[in-house]
Protein backbone atom coordinates (compact mmCIF):
# COMPACT_ATOMS: atom_id res chain seq x y z
CA UNK A 1 0.00 0.00 0.00
CA UNK A 2 1.15 2.97 -0.86
CA UNK A 3 1.40 5.73 2.23
CA UNK A 4 3.92 8.09 3.14
CA UNK A 5 5.54 8.30 6.58
CA UNK A 6 6.99 11.75 8.13
CA UNK A 7 7.51 13.73 11.46
CA UNK A 8 4.99 15.73 12.59
CA UNK A 9 6.29 19.17 12.49
CA UNK A 10 6.67 21.16 16.17
CA UNK A 11 4.14 23.48 15.15
CA UNK A 12 1.24 20.89 13.79
CA UNK A 13 -1.22 19.47 15.79
CA UNK A 14 -1.22 15.66 16.87
CA UNK A 15 -3.97 13.16 15.57
CA UNK A 16 -5.10 12.83 19.47
CA UNK A 17 -7.92 11.20 18.68
CA UNK A 18 -6.17 8.38 17.47
CA UNK A 19 -3.14 8.53 19.67
CA UNK A 20 -5.77 7.75 22.36
CA UNK A 21 -6.66 4.26 20.67
CA UNK A 22 -3.84 3.03 21.74
CA UNK A 23 -3.13 4.45 25.27
CA UNK A 24 -6.43 5.53 27.07
CA UNK A 25 -4.70 8.40 29.16
CA UNK A 26 -4.79 11.85 27.72
CA UNK A 27 -2.18 12.87 30.21
CA UNK A 28 -0.30 10.33 29.23
CA UNK A 29 -0.38 10.90 25.81
CA UNK A 30 0.16 14.53 25.52
CA UNK A 31 3.69 13.64 27.65
CA UNK A 32 4.83 11.36 25.12
CA UNK A 33 4.08 13.80 22.18
CA UNK A 34 5.80 16.36 23.84
CA UNK A 35 9.06 14.23 25.02
CA UNK A 36 9.18 12.31 22.31
CA UNK A 37 8.83 12.74 17.72
CA UNK A 38 5.76 11.85 16.27
CA UNK A 39 5.54 10.40 13.19
CA UNK A 40 2.56 10.07 10.88
CA UNK A 41 1.33 8.12 8.18
CA UNK A 42 -0.94 10.24 5.43
CA UNK A 43 -2.55 8.15 2.17
CA UNK A 44 -4.42 10.51 0.32
CA UNK A 45 -3.57 13.68 2.72
CA UNK A 46 -5.85 11.33 5.48
CA UNK A 47 -4.04 10.46 8.53
CA UNK A 48 -4.17 6.85 9.03
CA UNK A 49 -1.29 6.18 11.13
CA UNK A 50 0.54 7.36 13.93
CA UNK A 51 3.48 6.37 16.28
CA UNK A 52 5.80 7.67 18.96
CA UNK A 53 9.69 7.61 19.51
CA UNK A 54 10.63 8.31 23.06
CA UNK A 55 14.60 8.61 23.85
CA UNK A 56 14.48 6.81 27.31
CA UNK A 57 18.20 5.81 28.21
CA UNK A 58 21.37 6.05 26.66
CA UNK A 59 21.24 4.73 23.13
CA UNK A 60 17.27 3.05 23.72
CA UNK A 61 14.14 4.72 22.78
CA UNK A 62 10.97 3.45 23.14
CA UNK A 63 8.39 2.64 20.25
CA UNK A 64 5.08 3.94 21.96
CA UNK A 65 1.25 4.78 20.55
CA UNK A 66 1.46 2.70 17.36
CA UNK A 67 -2.00 3.16 16.41
CA UNK A 68 -3.96 3.03 12.81
CA UNK A 69 -7.05 3.79 12.36
CA UNK A 70 -9.70 1.53 12.29
CA UNK A 71 -11.20 1.29 8.64
CA UNK A 72 -7.29 1.03 7.45
CA UNK A 73 -6.36 -2.03 9.66
CA UNK A 74 -5.33 -5.53 9.43
CA UNK A 75 -3.42 -4.24 5.91
CA UNK A 76 0.20 -4.29 6.51
CA UNK A 77 -0.29 -0.51 7.86
CA UNK A 78 1.00 -1.45 11.93
CA UNK A 79 3.56 -3.88 10.22
CA UNK A 80 5.02 -1.32 8.17
CA UNK A 81 4.89 1.40 11.49
CA UNK A 82 6.67 -0.57 13.43
CA UNK A 83 9.26 -1.39 10.78
CA UNK A 84 9.49 2.36 10.29
CA UNK A 85 9.94 3.08 13.99
CA UNK A 86 13.21 0.71 13.71
CA UNK A 87 14.53 2.14 10.42
CA UNK A 88 14.08 5.61 11.87
CA UNK A 89 15.69 4.88 15.31
CA UNK A 90 18.71 3.06 13.51
CA UNK A 91 19.25 6.27 11.72
CA UNK A 92 19.25 8.01 14.67
CA UNK A 93 22.05 6.15 16.13
CA UNK A 94 19.86 4.07 18.68
CA UNK A 95 21.17 0.51 19.34
CA UNK A 96 18.42 -0.77 21.48
CA UNK A 97 14.27 0.03 20.52
CA UNK A 98 11.47 -0.93 23.16
CA UNK A 99 8.48 -1.54 23.45
CA UNK A 100 5.34 -2.14 26.01
CA UNK A 101 1.70 -3.85 26.00
CA UNK A 102 -0.61 -5.24 28.20
CA UNK A 103 -1.25 -8.59 28.71
CA UNK A 104 -4.48 -8.47 26.93
CA UNK A 105 -3.59 -6.76 23.69
CA UNK A 106 -3.05 -10.88 22.23
CA UNK A 107 -2.57 -8.85 18.13
CA UNK A 108 -0.26 -6.66 19.04
CA UNK A 109 2.16 -8.83 21.36
CA UNK A 110 1.62 -11.02 17.91
CA UNK A 111 2.28 -8.23 15.79
CA UNK A 112 5.75 -6.82 17.59
CA UNK A 113 7.06 -10.74 17.61
CA UNK A 114 6.43 -10.68 14.25
CA UNK A 115 8.45 -7.79 13.87
CA UNK A 116 11.77 -9.08 15.64
CA UNK A 117 10.60 -8.03 19.69
CA UNK A 118 11.34 -10.40 22.33
CA UNK A 119 9.85 -10.09 25.79
CA UNK A 120 12.14 -9.31 27.99
CA UNK A 121 9.80 -8.88 31.16
CA UNK A 122 7.15 -8.17 32.65
CA UNK A 123 5.61 -5.04 34.59
CA UNK A 124 3.17 -6.47 36.99
CA UNK A 125 0.25 -4.27 37.63
CA UNK A 126 1.33 -1.83 35.86
CA UNK A 127 -1.90 -0.89 34.55
CA UNK A 128 -3.66 -1.47 37.83
CA UNK A 129 -1.16 1.19 39.49
CA UNK A 130 -1.18 3.52 36.30
CA UNK A 131 -4.86 3.70 35.61
CA UNK A 132 -8.02 4.52 37.22
CA UNK A 133 -10.65 2.63 35.21
CA UNK A 134 -10.46 -1.47 34.66
CA UNK A 135 -9.29 -1.99 31.16
CA UNK A 136 -10.23 -5.44 29.16
CA UNK A 137 -9.81 -6.50 26.14
CA UNK A 138 -10.08 -9.97 24.14
CA UNK A 139 -12.20 -10.65 27.87
CA UNK A 140 -8.97 -10.56 29.73
CA UNK A 141 -8.15 -8.18 32.05
CA UNK A 142 -5.03 -5.67 31.16
CA UNK A 143 -3.28 -5.79 34.24
CA UNK A 144 0.91 -6.58 33.64
CA UNK A 145 2.78 -4.70 30.95
CA UNK A 146 4.84 -6.59 28.74
CA UNK A 147 7.66 -5.85 27.70
CA UNK A 148 9.62 -6.30 24.62
CA UNK A 149 12.53 -5.34 23.07
CA UNK A 150 15.42 -5.75 20.16
CA UNK A 151 18.31 -4.60 18.71
CA UNK A 152 17.73 -1.98 15.92
C1 LIG B 1 -2.10 -2.76 16.80
C2 LIG B 1 -2.36 -2.10 15.44
C3 LIG B 1 -1.46 -0.87 15.32
C4 LIG B 1 -2.01 -3.12 14.34
O1 LIG B 1 -2.16 -2.45 13.09
P1 LIG B 1 -2.66 -3.23 11.79
O2 LIG B 1 -2.45 -2.33 10.62
O3 LIG B 1 -4.04 -3.73 12.01
O4 LIG B 1 -1.64 -4.45 11.78
P2 LIG B 1 -1.11 -5.26 10.52
O5 LIG B 1 -2.21 -5.41 9.53
O6 LIG B 1 0.16 -4.64 10.06
O7 LIG B 1 -0.80 -6.67 11.19
C5 LIG B 1 0.53 -7.01 11.52
C6 LIG B 1 0.63 -8.44 12.01
O8 LIG B 1 0.15 -8.54 13.36
C7 LIG B 1 -0.86 -9.53 13.45
N1 LIG B 1 -2.03 -8.96 14.13
C8 LIG B 1 -2.41 -7.68 14.16
N2 LIG B 1 -3.55 -7.54 14.89
C9 LIG B 1 -3.87 -8.78 15.32
C10 LIG B 1 -4.91 -9.29 16.13
N3 LIG B 1 -5.85 -8.48 16.63
N4 LIG B 1 -4.92 -10.62 16.40
C11 LIG B 1 -3.96 -11.44 15.89
N5 LIG B 1 -2.93 -11.01 15.11
C12 LIG B 1 -2.90 -9.71 14.84
C13 LIG B 1 -1.28 -9.94 12.05
O9 LIG B 1 -1.36 -11.35 11.99
C14 LIG B 1 -0.16 -9.41 11.16
O10 LIG B 1 0.74 -10.43 10.85
P3 LIG B 1 0.96 -10.91 9.31
O11 LIG B 1 1.52 -9.70 8.62
O12 LIG B 1 1.93 -12.01 9.44
O13 LIG B 1 -0.39 -11.31 8.84
C15 LIG B 1 -3.86 -1.73 15.29
O14 LIG B 1 -4.65 -2.86 15.53
C16 LIG B 1 -4.32 -0.58 16.18
O15 LIG B 1 -4.17 0.59 15.83
N6 LIG B 1 -4.90 -0.91 17.36
C17 LIG B 1 -5.38 0.12 18.29
C18 LIG B 1 -4.24 0.86 18.94
C19 LIG B 1 -3.32 -0.07 19.73
O16 LIG B 1 -3.75 -0.97 20.43
N7 LIG B 1 -1.99 0.20 19.62
C20 LIG B 1 -0.95 -0.58 20.30
C21 LIG B 1 -0.77 -0.15 21.70
S1 LIG B 1 0.45 -1.18 22.52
Amino acid sequence: MNINIRKLAKDEKSPIELLLTADPSKSIVEEYVNRGDCFIAEKEQQIIGVYVLLPTRPETVELVNVAVVANQQSQGIGKQLVEDAIQKARLKGFKTIEIGTGNSSIGQLALYQKCGFRIIGVDLDFFTRHYLEKIFENGIHCRDMIRLSRDV
